[in-house]
């Protein structure tokens, strides 16, 4: 490892923490408090508490950093990033439950319907979900600037998103479907949250149909294919103790993966591919002259992460 490798680790290790100190207490205080005491609120921070990398609000972050918004507009950002945080844990615990993923392990942990249930679980997402609208409508109240980016996460966490996405895997399972459909597949279900991240401090400030905000999106596919194409590959290289869910379940369950679809040599070099077009994003917003440094740092992290 060369030292500006060195320098990129630390540099990432540093913006995870500084994510952590605000995200882990936003998440802790996810609902009111008189609530937590009621069966499907304690299902749901078992599974928000039960750890995750926050890759989202960290994107979020690292956008807000580079457009260089100020602190009363970095603490909208935060509150954005409670807010997709809780509609990506909704996604997973619903994921796992039997009648779709049917998994036993998540976040190092049993997952939230092994705990406490199917009924709850199934309530513990839609919790989530519930409260996460609560947020964004109370963004959108206080501050007409947060109605589009609110707006947004709504849309692409819907059918024309992640649940979109979902809808095509579930359907997709025991078929050998196209590779046209696989890309769209993991551009939804992966690619839409991750795209809310990236985009949404930028909407905060600026223009959704200026250049830069292009470049953002373009940016954000490629990183939410790199994010899925790497979920598909440590599925069959990585292990229960490393991942903290289990490996093997993609061919378990006959999944429309990359691995599946190209095998792992071939998942390897699309995920290369989406590393130099990610790296050709940065070029250009690094020509606008954005300091893109942290984004290099994840890009470069997204392509070798472990977990
Ligand atoms: C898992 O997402 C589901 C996918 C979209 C592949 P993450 O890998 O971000 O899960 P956590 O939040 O770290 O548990
Ligand atoms: C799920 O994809 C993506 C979501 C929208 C939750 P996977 O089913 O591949 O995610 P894991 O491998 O269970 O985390
Ligand atoms: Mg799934
Ligand atoms: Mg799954
Ligand atoms: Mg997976």
């Amino acid at each position: 490892m060369t030292a500006q490798d060195m320098d990129k680790k630390d540099r990432l290790q540093e913006i995870f923490n500084e994510v952590s100190s605000w995200i882990t207490p936003a998440l802790e205080r996810a609902f009111p408090e008189d609530l937590y005491d009621d069966i499907t609120v304690k299902a749901a921070m078992y599974s928000l508490m039960a750890g995750g990398k926050r890759i989202r609000p960290a994107m979020m972050y690292m956008t807000a950093k580079m457009i260089r918004l100020d602190d009363d507009q970095l603490a909208v950002v935060r509150r954005f990033a409670q807010a997709l945080e809780l509609i990506h844990t909704y996604s997973l615990i619903h994921d796992d439950l039997p009648a779709m993923d049917n998994d036993d392990l998540r976040r190092g942990k049993p997952t939230c319907h092994k705990v406490y249930g199917e009924g709850i679980a199934v309530l513990a997402g839609d919790a989530l979900m519930n409260r996460a609208y609560e947020i964004l409508f109370a963004l959108a109240l206080k501050d007409q600037a947060n109605t589009y980016p609110a707006y947004n996460i709504a849309r692409l966490a819907g059918v024309l998103g992640m649940i979109g996405g979902q809808s095509i895997d579930i359907a997709s399972e025991d078929k050998k479907i196209s590779l046209d459909l696989l890309y769209e597949l993991q551009k939804k279900k992966t690619g839409a949250l991750i795209e809310c991240a990236i985009t949404t401090p930028y909407y905060i400030a600026g223009d959704k149909d200026d250049p830069v905000s292009l470049s953002l999106r373009r940016l954000a596919a490629h990183l939410g294919l790199m994010f899925q194409i790497k979920d598909d590959i440590l599925d069959v290289t990585s292990s229960a103790e490393v991942l903290g869910k289990n490996c093997g379940k993609d061919e378990r369950d006959d999944k429309a993966t990359f691995v599946t679809l190209l095998g792992l040599d071939g998942a390897k070099s699309r995920l290369s591919e989406e590393y130099n077009g990610a790296i050709d994003v940065l070029a250009d917003l690094a020509r606008e002259g954005y300091d893109t440094s942290d984004y290099q740092a994840l890009v470069d992290y997204l392509y070798v992460r472990e977990n």
